[in-house]
């Protein structure tokens, strides 16, 4: 690890020290707590049970190192006096609150270490007038959130490290205001989510630290913000898959990390948008096989050691793609025994065989029978995995599971088994016992997995939940219960798992919100109740859910949603209402919801918008779904109170032969109108106008009358020359439209 820079009084200083006279003026001011070497400026005081900066430092110091102190607050403009500081070293200070200001006055310093203090939230101001600052230590202290314009101030800053603290969230704009960031440091933290634009505005970034974390996807939406990253660093995070879908692209991207997760598949394009990739680190993953990788035509080095790969004929085309990409690869294949422990890079693709071949040796299949890789009679032939039970010095795992200790992951998907197996290996993180059968869930289910992260327990004809059945699981982040037959869940049953923070219960017979059972769940950040049977949404559903963040409940039958169900969730960011049975936007519902970005309305039997319809998340919101609602009218102000912040709207395949324009809405990025019957007459003048002006595709297209069916209504002109008023501001382009084409241009120009 790269140490915060500090000095050590030398000789110099004692030197110093010992002189005469001619030093004896300075040495005076020296506190008597420090050595001070006045020539270099230099200031140490520590370990002295400091419980404040000592007021009598030469003005003229540049570093002052008062590490291993008692200082726990730094209050308002402490360093004032000294404006020449440009290295401050405040490590295992015992701080606990920086002030707003604290800072102040020091705008030549470089460095400032706060690592190794007890510092759980910095006020928004609490590094303001830091502006030449180019590094800032962080590393090892108790910081749980970050708000956005904490680092506002730091325009100089290219290293920030927030490793070892516990961050659980990054929100949208954490880090806005460092332009000239390099390498962001967010590795030893607890995160499980960063907001898709967690990472914007960094154009300089080049390395971003996020390994040892818990995220369970590549949050590729949010890591394609940073467009800048050479080098990313995710390995130690719970991943059990990567592919397209998650989004990663990185045009500059050289290496990236991803060892000592929990990968067991990759698709071949999860890097397809990563075209300057070189080094790809995939090693202590549960892969057994990986197919060819398309995109990363530059990649030269694959680091694959210690997964556990399976030397069939399935590997020839990840053979055959190795030596034609020129791919180096290291790791060795786990079987068949015939090549156990051969280096992967030595194989020729003629060397993989598979049973049924004509070169296949007599005795191999006995010894796939062995290894207890055959499917059950009559099932597909499944890749064979390798035998985990073979692993070296082997931990206890159950029977009926495979347990890898690389992972730290268990495995009893689909064995019939009645109740939850007991002998878990100490450590494991990731359990899964999908499609077996567990009706009732009893107390203390899962003993002995007080590591545990993720739970997967869909298809398990789950109905109830016992009080205590998930007892001991303390660190328990993810719990899936999907595709199961609960009707309702107690608080009690959900005692014990008090860290959770995503829970799954898509299609199970849920009739309304399980109020109480989130009453004791104070971290749930994503709550999935997608495809239930949920009728409407009460006054005090959501009293508990005061972190809630993600709110999933397409699908449903919701009717109604009462003023006040939703806004104890204050934090709430995303909003699923889609597919239900709603027959007007739930506008008062919306009160109280100050962060919501997307709201998802689709699909109900809306028919009309009226005046005013969002004006209480007008201000947060960047996306609104409102397609297939069978809208026929909308009200001409209502989307008033939405404005600059909204990115996309969908307002496609709707009934509506007319829309008024929205010059507020001058940011948008996306615009759907296609699939609606729109009258082109004079009256759509103004919406012509306003979409010429976006410069973005919108699908707009005419339907009537007659002589327009089937043209673009931007490329209408000949209609609308011919309307009132055409002529006389025709030439006229609202601000909003500059901008907008600006945008435009610079986006193409990337
Ligand atoms: C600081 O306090 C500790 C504990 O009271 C003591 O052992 C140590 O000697 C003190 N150090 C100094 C330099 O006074
Ligand atoms: C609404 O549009 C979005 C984006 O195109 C799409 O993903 C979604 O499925 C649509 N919803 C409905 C109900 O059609
Ligand atoms: C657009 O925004 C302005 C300023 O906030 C407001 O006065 C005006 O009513 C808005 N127009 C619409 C159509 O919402």
């Amino acid at each position: 690890m790269e140490g915060p820079q500090s000095f050590t009084p030398g000789p110099l200083v004692l030197l110093v020290l010992l002189l005469g006279p001619a030093w004896h003026t300075a040495a005076q001011r020296c506190p008597q707590t420090c050595i001070c070497d006045n020539s270099r400026r230099h200031v140490a005081c520590r370990h002295q049970n400091l419980t404040e900066v000592p007021s009598t430092i030469p003005e003229p110091t540049q570093r002052l190192d008062l590490q291993g102190n008692l200082l726990k607050a730094i209050p308002p403009a402490a360093f004032q006096d000294l404006p020449h500081l440009t290295h401050l070293d405040l490590r295992h200070c015992g701080v606990e609150l920086v002030a707003e200001g604290a800072f102040r006055g020091l705008g030549r310093l470089l460095l400032l270490n706060l690592a190794s203090n007890r510092l759980s939230a910095l006020p928004q101001e609490a590094l303001d007038g830091l502006g030449s600052l180019r590094r800032l230590e962080l590393e090892g202290n108790r910081l749980e959130e970050l708000r956005p314009g904490t680092f506002g101030a730091l325009g100089a800053l290219a290293t920030l490290n927030l490793a070892h603290n516990a961050l659980v969230y990054l929100p949208a704009m954490a880090f806005q205001g460092l332009l000239r960031m390099r390498w962001l440091r967010l590795s030893h933290n607890a995160l499980s989510v960063l907001a898709p634009e967690a990472l914007a505005g960094l154009p300089a970034l080049r390395r971003l630290g996020l390994h040892h974390n818990e995220l369970q996807a590549l949050p590729g939406a949010a890591l394609s913000q940073a467009r800048g990253l050479a080098r990313l660093e995710l390995g130690h995070n719970p991943l059990t898959y990567a592919g397209e879908e998650d989004g990663l692209a990185l045009p500059g991207l050289r290496e990236l990390r991803l060892d000592r997760g929990a990968l067991q598949a990759l698709g071949p394009r999860a890097f397809a948008h990563c075209p300057r990739l070189h080094t790809l680190d995939l090693r202590g993953n549960q892969l057994d096989t990986l197919p060819p990788l398309q995109g990363p035509g530059q990649l030269r080095r694959l680091r694959l050691q210690g997964n556990p790969l399976w030397c069939g004929c399935q590997a020839r085309p990840l053979l055959e793609w190795l030596a034609r990409a020129r791919v180096r690869a290291d790791g060795a294949c786990r079987g068949p025994r015939r090549l156990r422990a051969e280096a992967l890079d030595a194989l020729r693709p003629s060397d993989l065989r598979c049973p049924g071949e004509a070169a296949w040796e007599a005795g191999e299949e006995d010894e796939e029978a062995a290894a207890g890789e055959e499917p059950a009679a009559g099932g597909p032939r499944a890749p064979p995995r390798p035998p985990m039970r073979e692993e070296p010095a082997a931990a206890p795992c159950p029977a009926a599971c495979a347990c890898a200790a690389e992972s730290r992951h268990a495995g009893c998907a689909g064995r019939g088994l009645r109740a939850v197996p007991r002998g878990f290996p100490d450590g494991t993180q990731l359990l899964d016992l999908r499609r077996n059968h567990f009706p009732s869930v009893p107390r203390a289910a899962f003993p002995g997995l007080s590591h545990l992260l993720s739970l997967h327990l869909q298809h398990c004809g789950v109905a109830e939940l016992q009080a205590g059945a998930l007892a001991g699981l303390d660190r328990l982040l993810y719990l899936y219960l999907s595709d199961n037959q609960l009707s309702g869940l107690s608080a009690a049953a959900l005692e014990g798992a008090p860290r959770l923070g995503y829970l799954y219960l898509e299609r199970n017979r849920f009739q309304q919100v399980p109020a109480a059972a989130l009453g004791a769940l104070p971290s749930l950040f994503s709550l999935h109740l997608r495809d239930n049977a949920v009728d409407r949404l009460a006054p005090g559903d959501l009293a508990a859910a005061r972190a809630l963040r993600w709110l999933y409940l397409s699908g449903n039958r919701i009717a109604h949603v009462a003023p006040g169900a939703l806004g104890p969730a204050r934090e709430l960011e995303k909003l699923h209402l889609d597919g239900n049975q709603l027959r007007e936007v739930p506008t008062r519902a919306l009160e109280g919801l100050p962060a919501l970005l997307e709201l998802q309305l689709a699909g109900n039997p809306l028919r009309a918008l009226q005046d005013g319809a969002f004006e209480p998340v007008g201000r947060s919101l960047q996306h609104l779904y409102l397609n297939s609602s069978g809208l026929e009218q909308i009200a001409p102000r209502a989307f008033s109170g939405l404005g600059p912040g909204l990115q996309s709207l969908y307002l496609q395949k709707n009934q509506l032969r007319a829309l008024p324009a929205l010059p507020n809405l001058s940011q948008l990025e996306l615009i759907d109108l296609s699939g609606n019957p729109l009258h082109c007459d004079c009256q759509l003048l103004p919406l012509h106008r306003w979409l010429t002006g976006l410069n973005l595709r919108v699908g707009a297209t005419c339907a009537s009358p007659p002589s327009a069916r089937g043209q673009r209504v931007k490329a209408a002109t000949t209609i609308f020359e011919a309307c009132p008023g055409w002529t006389a501001r025709k030439a006229k382009q609202t601000p909003a439209s500059r901008a907008s084409a600006r945008r435009s241009a610079i986006k193409r120009r990337h």
